[in-house]
């Protein structure tokens, strides 16, 4: 039944009682294997780690709700694995990394970086029959700083995107790369965020939050100018949406804002202090599992640069105390805020949601893609078209006559 078949002067007198139970869209939230998500964000390449911190310790890794290990064998080759290991399930995340790949810890089986059994020693001749035992395995590659993989059929797998703003890094410049809870807290104290993928992503296209949450109401967490209402308008692109934010400053410009949200995770924040020109970063918003997520983020900064990072009323993430965390609210706050998995059937979503329903529209209607047997936006099965074009960035221009 919809709201609109209760008499409007009812519905202002309503109390809380009697109301229906609350649900989550379970469409665009739960990611785990054969769900409508999970078949559709495994089509695509997700980063899940810092290249550089890939080394023969085996660590744990949870995406899209699979339990996975990660190393780098001795040869230098990362290795995705699944954490059961394919003689009696033990993890291996107790294995010790050699050579060739990965041995269990309990009866020694050897795997290779793509789940090839090399050795069973305890088994005549090594294993007659080892080449019967695969461990499951995920195809990876590096890139950026990070680490890439893809947990799609295989038959399927598209080419690992490059973007525009993050090649020709120059001889003064580095890659600074991230895997955890920068884009939610704005320092590295999180490794996991505790709450769905989906509260973090509808945020990519909210450009008013930021004049409320990040601008007035908790002080000013990135630049004074965001105080400015902005002027916005949304618009589709080749496979994601983009807003643009004009504010009109005091000397006479406008500056347009422009950001970007990219199939099916992706965004690309123009720089929050305003600095002049194309946004530098591109991060992804990367399912854990339908409770958490890590975003992974590649920034291109000066060679020497600091760990970017934001301080509200003085302080990280991090230091801050609960009760600083209530009087100064960010992006952890408003977005833990809504739930562990929030409650969209008690949504009401207005004129300045409409970036966010543009983004749920696209992705909703590329899961049916999917499910339908497709490829979704996004994917690209072509060498010679693997650089995708971002348009984020902040333009400074004379102001334009309004009228
Ligand atoms: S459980 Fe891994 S070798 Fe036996
Ligand atoms: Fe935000």
């Amino acid at each position: 039944m919809s709201t609109s078949t209760i008499e409007a002067p009812q519905r202002a007198r309503a109390t809380g009682y009697g109301r229906k139970p609350s649900t989550h869209d379970a469409t665009m939230t739960e990611v785990g294997p054969g769900t409508p998500l999970g078949e559709f964000m495994r089509r695509y390449w997700h980063p899940v780690a810092e290249a550089a911190k890939i080394q023969h310790v085996p660590q744990k890794l949870r995406i899209l709700g699979e339990d996975l290990v990660i190393f780098r064998d001795r040869k230098g080759r990362p290795g995705l694995l699944h954490a059961r290991c394919a003689h009696r399930g033990t993890t291996l995340y107790y294995g010790k990394v050699e050579e060739n790949g990965i041995r269990c810890c309990y009866h020694g089986w050897l795997f290779d970086v793509e789940g090839r059994c090399l050795d069973q020693p305890c088994e005549p001749d090594g294993g007659r029959h080892r080449d019967q035992a695969r461990q499951p395995w995920y195809p990876v590659e590096e890139r950026y700083g990070l680490v890439f993989a893809y947990l799609g059929p295989p038959q399927k797998k598209p080419v690992l995107p490059r973007y525009d703003i993050l090649e020709n890094v120059g001889p003064e410049q580095m890659l600074w790369t991230h895997v955890g809870g920068f884009f939610a807290t704005g320092d590295s104290s999180l490794s996991v965020v505790p709450y769905s993928w989906l509260q973090m992503n509808d945020n990519v296209m909210d450009p008013f939050h930021v004049q409320v949450l990040h601008s007035t109401f908790s002080g000013v967490q990135f630049h004074q100018k965001f105080a400015l209402m902005p002027k916005v308008e949304f618009f589709a692109v080749d496979h994601g949406v983009c807003y643009s934010a004009v504010r009109q400053l005091e000397d006479g410009r406008e500056v347009d804002r422009i950001s970007s949200w990219l199939m099916p995770n992706i965004m690309s924040v123009p720089d929050i202090q305003f600095a002049s020109g194309a946004s530098s970063n591109v991060a992804w918003v990367v399912p854990v599992d339908d409770t958490s997520y890590v975003t992974a983020a590649v920034m291109k900064l000066p060679k020497g640069s600091d760990s970017p990072g934001i301080r509200v009323n003085g302080k990280r993430w991090g230091e801050m105390t609960e009760a600083e965390r209530q009087r100064f609210p960010g992006d952890f706050e408003a977005q833990s805020g809504q739930g562990t998995i929030s409650l969209h059937s008690e949504e009401h979503l207005v004129t300045s949601d409409r970036g966010i329903m543009m983004q749920r529209r696209i992705l909703e209607k590329q899961i049916e893609v999917v499910a339908a047997g497709g490829d979704p936006l996004g994917v690209n099965f072509d060498p010679a078209k693997e650089v995708h074009a971002v348009r984020s960035g902040n333009f400074f221009r004379a102001a334009r006559a309004t009228g």
